[in-house]
C-alpha cells in the first residue's frame, strides 16, 4: 500500500490513494487542499485564495513581522494536525481556552463528523440523511438533512484520540449557505447564520460562552443565542457605513439602509432555527430578533489575523492592519486576501476604525487623540438621508483589550 504523501515517481503528484494517510486530517486535505474560489472545496490553499466563510488554513503557515511587532502563524487559526501537509500542533496553547480540548488532538474531525450523522444517526433512531444541512434543502419524506457543514452534534466524540474522553454538549448550529456560491463569501452572498453557533463553539470553549468571554484572553464580551443586539445596536448596524459616516455615503459602499446594511466582516445570527427563513443572498441588516455570536468577530478555521479575528484586532485604524506591504513573511496577494479581496482603506476610508463600530458606533482609533467622538445610533432604523447625528462620549465603552505589538 502506498501512502498519500508519496509522490508518483512519474508525475511528482501526490498519490491518488485517499484511504491511507498519516492522520485523519491529511485524509480530508487530500481533497480539501488546493487553489481557492467560490466553487472550490479547498480550505487550505497555497496562497490564501481560499476565502471561504470558515477561512483558509494557509494563514497558519504565515508569520508576519514588522518593525516592533509580529503576528504569529499559530495564532491565526485552529492548528489542525496534518503531517502530510506540514500542519502541526499549536505550541502556545495546550488546550482550548475556556475549555479542555487538547491541542494535540485537534484535526478536521474534532469539529466535523466524518459520517455526517445528525444526533448519532440511524443507530440512535434518527432518519437517514438525504440532503446536506448546509443549503436549506428540504429532505424527502422519512429522511432528514445532515447537520450544517457536517458539524458534530451533542454527543459527538470530538474525533480521533480525544474520542476517549470528550463529548459535545451542544448541537450543531443552524445556518444556510448559497447553493450558487457554496464556498465563497461577500456582502451579497454569505452564510446566513440562524442560531446555535456560539453554543457549538462552547463545546470546547465553555467559559468563553457562558461567562462573558472569560478565559479568552484579555477581553470581556457576551455572545450566544440569547444575546440580543437590542434596538440601539440594530439601528447603528443598519445606518453605519464607515467611521464617521452613518447615512450619506461618500467613501463607504453601503447606503445606510437596513435593506443593504449587511457586512461580511460583521455577521450575526438572525435568531431562527428554521433554515427556510434564512436567505444567504440577502443584504438585510439585523432586526431586534438578531443575536451576537462568536463568528461576529472570529472565523471558524483560520484568518490572516491574531486570535482568528475577522479583522485585525490590534489595529485601531484598520489601514494599519497586518499583513501590510513590506512585512516580513509577506507573499503574493496576502494583503488583498486578508480582507477577502476588499481594500479596506480605499473602500471605508483611511480613518476606518475597528469593525466593532458596526454595532457600537465607537470611533476607537480617535481615542488616542483624546477626542473620543461617539456616534449615536439613530432612533429610527430608516432615517432621513442626511439626518444630523448626535455626538456624545460614552464612558463605558473603552477600547477594552491591550494592544499587543
Ligand atoms: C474524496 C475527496 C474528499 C475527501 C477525502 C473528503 N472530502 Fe469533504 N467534500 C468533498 C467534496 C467533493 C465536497 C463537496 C460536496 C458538495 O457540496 O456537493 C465536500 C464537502 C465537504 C464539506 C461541506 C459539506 C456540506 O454539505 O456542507 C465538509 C464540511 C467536508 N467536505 C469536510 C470533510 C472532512 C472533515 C473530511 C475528512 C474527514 C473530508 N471532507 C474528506 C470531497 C472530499
Ligand atoms: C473540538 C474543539 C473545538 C471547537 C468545537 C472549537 N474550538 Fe476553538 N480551539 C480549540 C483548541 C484545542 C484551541 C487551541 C489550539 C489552537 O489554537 O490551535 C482553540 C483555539 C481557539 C482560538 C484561539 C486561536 C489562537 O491560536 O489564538 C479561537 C479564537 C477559537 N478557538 C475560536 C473558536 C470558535 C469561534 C469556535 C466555533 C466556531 C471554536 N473555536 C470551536 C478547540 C475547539
Ligand atoms: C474548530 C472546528 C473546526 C475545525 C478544526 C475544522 N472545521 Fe471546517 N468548519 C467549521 C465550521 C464551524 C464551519 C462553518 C463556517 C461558517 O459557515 O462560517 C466549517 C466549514 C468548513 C467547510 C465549508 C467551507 C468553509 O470554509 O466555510 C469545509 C469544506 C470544511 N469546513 C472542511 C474542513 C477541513 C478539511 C478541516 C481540516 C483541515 C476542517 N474543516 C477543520 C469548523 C471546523
Ligand atoms: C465582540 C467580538 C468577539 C466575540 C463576540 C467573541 N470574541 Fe473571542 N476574541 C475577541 C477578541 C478581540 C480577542 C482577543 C483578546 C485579546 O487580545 O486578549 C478574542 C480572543 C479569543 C480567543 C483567544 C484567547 C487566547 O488566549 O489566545 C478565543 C479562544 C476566543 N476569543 C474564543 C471565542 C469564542 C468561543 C466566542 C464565542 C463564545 C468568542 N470568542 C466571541 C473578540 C470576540
Ligand atoms: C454584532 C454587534 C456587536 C459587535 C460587532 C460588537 N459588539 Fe460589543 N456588544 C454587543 C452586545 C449585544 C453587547 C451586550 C450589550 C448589553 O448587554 O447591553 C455588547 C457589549 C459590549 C461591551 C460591554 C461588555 C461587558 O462585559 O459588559 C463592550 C466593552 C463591547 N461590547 C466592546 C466591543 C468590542 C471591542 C467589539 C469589537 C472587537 C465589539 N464590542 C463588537 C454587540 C456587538
Amino acid at each position: 500500500m502506498h501512502r498519500a504523501k508519496d509522490r508518483d515517481p512519474d508525475t511528482g503528484e501526490r498519490s491518488g490513494n485517499l484511504l491511507v494517510s498519516s492522520d485523519p486530517s491529511s485524509v480530508c486535505l487530500n481533497c480539501h487542499a488546493g487553489p481557492g474560489g467560490g466553487e472550490s472545496i479547498s480550505v487550505y490553499s497555497p496562497d490564501g485564495s481560499a476565502m471561504t466563510p470558515g477561512g483558509d488554513f494557509y494563514w497558519l503557515t504565515k508569520t508576519f513581522t514588522w518593525n516592533g511587532g509580529a503576528s504569529l502563524g499559530d495564532s491565526h487559526g485552529h492548528n489542525v494536525i496534518a503531517v502530510d501537509f506540514n500542519l502541526s500542533e499549536e505550541l502556545r496553547l495546550s488546550q482550548s481556552p475556556g475549555g479542555s480540548y487538547q491541542s494535540g488532538d485537534l484535526g478536521c474531525t474534532s469539529c466535523h463528523d466524518p459520517h455526517g450523522r445528525s444526533r448519532g444517526g440511524t443507530r440512535l433512531g434518527r432518519p437517514p440523511v438525504s440532503v446536506s444541512g448546509s443549503y436549506g434543502e428540504t429532505p424527502a419524506t422519512s429522511t432528514g438533512s445532515g447537520s450544517y457543514r457536517l458539524l458534530g452534534d451533542a454527543g459527538y466524540s470530538g474525533g480521533g484520540r480525544a474520542a476517549r474522553q470528550f463529548l459535545f454538549s451542544y448541537d450543531s448550529p443552524v445556518a444556510r449557505q448559497n447553493t450558487a456560491n457554496r464556498f465563497g463569501e461577500s456582502d451579497g452572498s454569505h452564510v446566513d447564520y440562524g442560531t446555535g453557533m456560539s453554543e457549538w463553539c462552547g463545546n470546547c470553549h465553555e467559559s468563553i460562552l457562558r461567562d462573558n468571554h472569560a478565559g479568552g484572553g484579555d477581553f470581556t464580551h457576551p455572545s450566544g443565542s440569547s444575546e440580543m443586539l437590542g434596538s440601539e445596536m440594530v439601528s447603528m448596524y443598519n445606518t453605519y457605513i464607515s467611521t464617521g459616516d452613518l447615512t450619506a455615503s461618500t467613501t463607504g459602499t453601503g447606503t445606510g439602509d437596513i435593506a443593504t446594511a449587511y457586512l461580511q466582516f460583521v455577521p450575526f445570527e438572525r435568531g431562527t432555527g428554521d433554515p427556510q427563513q434564512l436567505n444567504p443572498t440577502s443584504r438585510r441588516g439585523p432586526n431586534t430578533n438578531s443575536r451576537i455570536m462568536c463568528l461576529t468577530c472570529h472565523r471558524a478555521h483560520s484568518s490572516a489575523f491574531r486570535a482568528i479575528g475577522r479583522w485585525d484586532f490590534d489595529a485601531p485604524l484598520l489601514a494599519d492592519s497586518h499583513p501590510a506591504p513590506g512585512d516580513g513573511g509577506l507573499a503574493g496577494n496576502d494583503v488583498q486576501h486578508s480582507y477577502y479581496g476588499r481594500n479596506v482603506p480605499a473602500e471605508f476610508g483611511q480613518d476606518q476604525g475597528q469593525f466593532c463600530e458596526k454595532c457600537h458606533g465607537l470611533t476607537l482609533g480617535m481615542e488616542e487623540t483624546g477626542e473620543e467622538p461617539i456616534l449615536e445610533p439613530s432612533p429610527n432604523p430608516l432615517p432621513d438621508p442626511g439626518m444630523q447625528q448626535l455626538q456624545r462620549v460614552d464612558p463605558i465603552l473603552q477600547y477594552p483589550f491591550k494592544r499587543r505589538k
